[in-house]
Parts: structure tokens; sequence; C-alpha cells
């Protein structure tokens, strides 16, 4: 056993990748006697783990840097650092407005933080931003504590984009697509599946377009052969990649779940050109129809984003209508937010505020009765459902998802977390379902 090296907390925000890499920082950290702590007080090493998709998670990232400025005067000794997008993006511009900030560290340097705060063995203020040729860090395995459902494993596959989307700042900061070699992520696999892990969740900016030694398609099959692993997820995927050996997946493995999310951002050829997707609306309806009839219980969630440099009324009314059609489960939806140095930010935002919001609440409105309708069309349908947890609502009862990923309520015993049970439904809820045990 290490000594106890002092407490530390994390603060997450962004995307699941994000979540990931803290609940690896963590993991590393505790390895090495490190104690996870939620009273910030208490805390002797405090990370922020940053996000910069949208100027407001940017200027909330700021805020939240600053705000840390009193515990470091509390606490002198305090360590504070910050990594993630934000990190990455500012480097050591944001020691000039945060001095109170001891390490910038970026989206490749993440494994060297246990050894950056050992003993105060480096000088502060410290910042490493450089991008290399490996992510050592999707190499560390998470440890099972930290594992919000001990019976799903987040792994990474694949980091970085090199899809350079007018609109997207990722590129930037997590650099070009890396993948990890297949045999270690299939290793950790196992490694999972011997401790009970029945989802496998597999993560990257653009997971379709891997390249560590086989191809996607391959590398779900291999996973899908691996004994006690029932189901395999995985997101984002990039329409452009959807190969046909990825889609006769759906046909062909039956633990790869009826659940994609697949963005498509525009439903306007115009749209999608000035945002450098790669595909048009048909080429992207037409993939949908072929998912569907790989698997025919598919069920799609999506991003979208509204008032886009020179997006007129009608083109927007093209994603209303492509959201019509394709009908959706979930759609993450965004106003456009320019980010800078990214091809977008030369063009003029000229989509007024108002005229943002006012679109967006109409895409939500319309999603929103689909969802409801789409809820509406499982009534009566008995689905096999993975239990993740006690239900916060009441004490009887539990909640688990299907293989569409929509969440079901249903009375049920805590012992079953983990387990799969058939559940029948028999309500229809705006954001999930209840159901019954069946027979
Ligand atoms: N392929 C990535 C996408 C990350 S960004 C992944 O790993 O999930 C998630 C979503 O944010 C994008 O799909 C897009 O809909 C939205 N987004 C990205 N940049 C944006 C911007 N500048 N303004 C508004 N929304 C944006
Ligand atoms: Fe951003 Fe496009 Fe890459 Fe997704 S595919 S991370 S939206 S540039
Ligand atoms: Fe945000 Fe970076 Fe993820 S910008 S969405 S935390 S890749």
């Amino acid at each position: 056993m290490c000594s106890m090296k002092g407490y530390v907390k994390i603060f997450t925000y962004g995307c699941q990748m994000n979540d990931l890499d803290s609940q690896k920082i963590y993991s590393e950290l505790i390895e090495r006697g490190w104690q996870p702590t939620d009273d910030t007080r208490l805390a002797d090493l405090i990370i922020l783990n940053t996000c910069t998709v949208r100027q407001k998670a940017h200027e909330k990232a700021l805020s939240n840097i600053g705000r840390l400025r009193k515990n470091k005067l509390d606490k002198p000794n305090l360590k504070i650092v910050i990594t993630g997008c934000v990190a990455q993006e500012l480097g050591q511009h944001l020691f000039e407005r945060m001095p109170h900030v001891d390490i910038i560290l970026g989206t490749h340097q993440l494994h060297r933080l246990p050894d950056l705060v050992k003993n105060n063995s480096c000088t502060y203020p410290r910042v490493e931003t450089a991008f290399i040729d490996y992510i050592h860090s999707m190499d560390i395995v998470t440890r099972r504590e930290f594992l919000e459902h001990s019976h799903r494993a987040y792994i990474n596959i694949m980091q970085g984009c090199n899809n350079y989307c007018a609109y997207c700042i990722v590129p930037y900061v997590r650099g070009p697509e890396i993948s990890r070699p297949a045999e270690r992520i299939l290793c950790e696999v196992e490694h999972h599946a011997r401790h009970d892990v029945k989802e496998i969740f597999l993560l990257g900016q653009n997971v379709n377009s891997f390249s560590g030694g086989m191809s996607f398609a391959e590398l779900l099959h291999r996973i899908h052969s691996i004994e006690g692993i029932e189901r395999i997820r995985f997101t984002t995927s990039h329409p452009k990649d959807m190969s046909t050996d990825l889609i006769e997946c759906y046909a062909t493995l039956p633990k790869l779940c009826s659940h994609l999310h697949l963005p498509f951002q525009a439903g306007s050829d115009k749209v999608l050109a000035r945002m450098n997707r790669g595909y048009t609306r048909e080429s992207y309806l037409e993939l949908i129809d072929r998912l569907r009839k790989a698997r025919p219980d598919m069920a799609f969630s999506t991003d979208a984003i509204v008032g886009f440099p020179d997006e007129t009324p009608e083109e927007f009314q093209e994603t209303l209508d492509l959201i019509r059609s394709v009908r959706f489960d979930v759609i993450y939806s965004f106003k456009y937010s320019p980010r800078p140095g990214t091809k977008a930010s030369d063009f003029t935002d000229d989509v007024l505020l108002t005229e943002k919001k006012s679109r967006l609440r109409e895409l939500q409105t319309l999603q929103n009765s689909i969802t409801l309708e789409n809820h509406r069309a499982r009534l009566g349908t008995t689905y096999a459902v993975l239990v993740d947890g006690k239900s916060r609502r009441s004490a009887q009862q539990i909640y688990g998802r299907t293989t569409h990923n929509t969440i079901v309520n249903f009375t049920g015993d805590s012992s079953w977390v983990g387990q799969t049970v058939r559940v029948r439904i028999t309500r229809a809820n705006q954001n999930s379902l209840t159901g019954k045990i069946a027979q």
C-alpha cells in the first residue's frame, strides 16, 4: 500500500470522453495513494477537466477556474490542475488570466499527471500541451469502483478527429485521429468480462474510422465473441464512415444494441456542404434505410445545429423535415456558436440570437412529440432490460435500459442490478418508459 498523498477532487465538464478521462485520472491517482474527496476545502489537489465545444462551455470553464482563486488563497499548498479541451486550447495564455493555476495539461498529456503532482516534483507553473504520436491515457484501465455501473465499461478505442467540420473546435483541441491497437482493446474487454462487466461501450470522437490494426467492423466481431459480454454500444459515429461491413454487423451480431448515435447536424445540402460534413441529406437518409433493413427495430439518436451562418428559414425547415423522416428517439440540439480558429469563424454569424432560439424551440417541440410517439409505440412490448440501479423516485422501483437505450422504471429487487430481466412496457413517458416484470 502506498502512503496517503492527500485528497483529490476532479470536476468534469463536456462529453463522455472527458468523463472517462476523469475516471482514469482518479484511478491512477488512487493507485498512487491519493484519496478522492467531494469536499473542495479538504482537497490538496483540484483538477478541472474542461470543455470548449461551444462558447458557453468555454465561459463556464473560465468562471469555474476563476472561482478556485479563493481556494488557493485559503490553502496556499493547494495544487490546481486544468486539463481537457480549454487547457489544450489556451495553454500558456491561461496562466496570464489565471495565475493561481499550477499545471496546465493538454489532451495528449493526461498520463503524466500522477508524476507531475508527486511530492511537488516539478516546478510550477507548468504547461504541457504538446500533441504526441500516441495518447497513452487510452491504455489506462479504470478501477471498478469508478465505473458508474459496475456492469458497464467505457473503453477508449480512438481519439481525435480529422474531419474538420467548419464549426467544430474538436480537431484542434484533441488533435488528429489516433487509434488504440486492437489487441490492447480486446485485452481490456477480456479483463472487464472476467470482472462481470456485461456491457461494453466503445468511445472515440469518430469510432467508426477506427484503424488500430483491423477495421471497426472486425473489432466488433472480435468483441462479440468474448464470453460474458452481453451488449455492445459505441459512440460517436460519422455518417461518412458507416461502411457496408459495419452496417452488416447489425444483421449478424445480436449483442450489438439496436441503437446508433448518428449526428446529421443539418437537413439542407447547402448547409451540409458549408459545414464540410461530407454527405448529403439523401445519402444520410439512405444510410438510415440500410441500417433499418439490417436491423428493423433500430433506434437512432443524433446531434443537430440550428442557425449555422447563412441558414435560411427554408433550409431550417429541411432540418425539421429530415427529423420527421427519421423519427429519432433523442436529439441533442444546439444553437450555432462560433469557435476561434475554425473555418466557420470566418463566416458572418448572421442568424440572430432570437431566431436561433426560436428555431431551437421549434426543433425541440417537434422532437418531443416524436419521442413520446416512439415511446407509445413500445407499449405492450416486452424488452430485455439490463438493470442499472435503484430508481430515485421510489424505494421499490429499479431502472435499466432497453437495447434502444431507453430508460425503463419498474418494480423489482435491487439485487437484480447488473442482470438482464424481461420487462413489459405499461406506460410511455416523455423521457422514459414504465414497465412490469414479465412472468
Ligand atoms: N464527433 C464528436 C462530436 C463532438 S461535438 C463526438 O465525439 O461526439 C458534439 C456536438 O456538438 C456536435 O455533433 C455538434 O452537433 C455540436 N457542436 C460542435 N461544435 C459546435 C458549435 N461550434 N456550435 C454549436 N454546436 C456545436
Ligand atoms: Fe467535430 Fe465534425 Fe470531428 Fe465531430 S466529426 S468532432 S463534429 S469536426
Ligand atoms: Fe468538449 Fe472536448 Fe468533448 S471540446 S465535447 S470535452 S472533445
